[in-house]
């Protein structure tokens, strides 16, 4: 920790909600180091949470750095969907808009976080979790693949020393652990649970465990885990790259499109699937690609590549893992590949730039 505060300064953050947090804040405080907190305000805390976010800041002294989510983006969710869509048809899509979205914002601004997770926290999930890593999702402040570090401190520290520390330094907690509460969320995917429960067993519990990570650590996630899985079985993860500026070919669509020699605009198509957390990732730099390219003589379309059209998109336009982003010439039947990692608005529009 006290490496990582030497070395980042005032680039880097603790991104704080629990008790893991707190002893992560005593820590940076035991060093003596300037260190910064962020946490994501979903407005939908518990009040117990906001009492002791509140708590936090006095007893050190800080003043925690909150992000909002959009009030577009909320208002529209709720406005088309209702205020508990989430029970219906699963948490991503509340979670993009309220958790993942803000915090995408927040990590733009610093080249390094910092964590709470830890392994024994799911075993679905993080039983893997190094102490650091590169962000496998997220972009830090210089952008592109790698400009992001990930520290999870506690990674391979068990919940009970977690509490012996925080009892020992007699810092602040949670109200709601008192009442069995163990990890803790948004108000209404969180529930206490029962002696003997796992604590993840409290979080969006309509759902199928490989499923609970909201998105802010989706490179925990494997492909497979990724889907949403709801009470039935089925998949209903909610669709991305929704804008108005985008095409949303089916396979008709991309099909003509690859057969043709010449086409009156060149095109640029990325193949993707909702559930893919380096999708998810660049969700933002190609909506706002579209929007840019908008009326300028290249067309800006998605097409959903996972299930029965994979094979398809292997074998016939160079899938190889999601996502691929492919370019159609005005002037030539074959699609060019982009190969870089870095899926950042401008290293998009070079792509384009070079090739219309
Ligand atoms: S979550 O992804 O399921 O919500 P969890 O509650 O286990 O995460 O917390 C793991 C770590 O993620 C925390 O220790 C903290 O570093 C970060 N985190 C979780 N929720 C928030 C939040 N609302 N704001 C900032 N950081 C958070
Ligand atoms: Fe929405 Fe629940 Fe996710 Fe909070 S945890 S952002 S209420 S789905």
């Amino acid at each position: 920790m006290d490496k990582a505060l030497e070395k980042f300064g005032n680039d880097i953050a603790i991104a704080f909600s629990g008790a893991e947090d707190v002893a992560l804040i005593e820590y940076a405080k035991l060093t003596g180091r300037p260190f910064r907190v962020f946490s994501l305000d979903t407005g939908r805390l518990n009040p117990e949470t906001y009492r002791f976010f509140d708590e936090v800041e006095k007893h050190y002294g800080i003043r925690i750095e909150y992000m909002f989510p959009d009030a577009v983006e909320v208002q529209a969710l709720v406005r088309s969907k209702g205020l508990f869509s989430f029970y219906e048809d699963g948490h991503q899509e509340c979670c993009r808009v309220r958790k993942v979205r803000p915090l995408r914002r927040a990590l733009k601004g610093l080249r390094a976080w910092i964590t709470g997770q830890r392994k024994d926290q799911s075993p679905g999930t993080r039983s893997e979790v190094p102490v650091v890593q590169v962000d496998p999702v997220f972009e830090g402040l210089d952008g592109g693949d790698g400009s992001l570090l990930k520290w999870n401190p506690v990674a391979n520290v068990d919940g009970k020393d977690i509490w012996n520390f925080l009892r020992a330094m007699n810092v602040p907690v949670n109200s709601l652990h008192a009442q069995g509460f163990v990890s803790i969320g948004c108000e209404p995917c969180t529930r206490p649970v029962l002696p003997g429960q796992h604590e993840r067993e409290g979080r969006w519990w309509w759902e199928d465990a490989k499923a609970k990570e909201c998105g802010l650590h989706k490179g925990n996630l494997k492909e497979d885990g990724a889907a949403q899985v709801n009470g039935n079985g089925a998949t209903t993860e909610s669709d991305i790259f929704n804008s108005q500026s985008l095409v949303t070919l089916s396979r008709t669509g991309i099909e003509n499109l690859a057969k043709l020699e010449s086409r009156k605009e060149s095109w640029i198509v990325v193949l993707y699937a909702p559930w893919c957390p380096f999708c998810q990732a660049m969700e933002a730099s190609y909506v706002e690609l579209a929007e840019k390219l908008a009326g300028s003589g290249v067309k800006v379309a998605k097409f959903r590549a996972d299930g029965e059209q994979k094979e398809y998109s292997k074998n016939e336009l160079q899938l190889g893992s999601f996502p691929t982003v492919l370019f159609f010439p005005k002037h030539s039947a074959k699609p060019i590949k982009f190969a870089s990692e870095k899926r950042d608005v401008d290293s998009l529009m070079a792509f384009v730039n070079a090739l219309r």
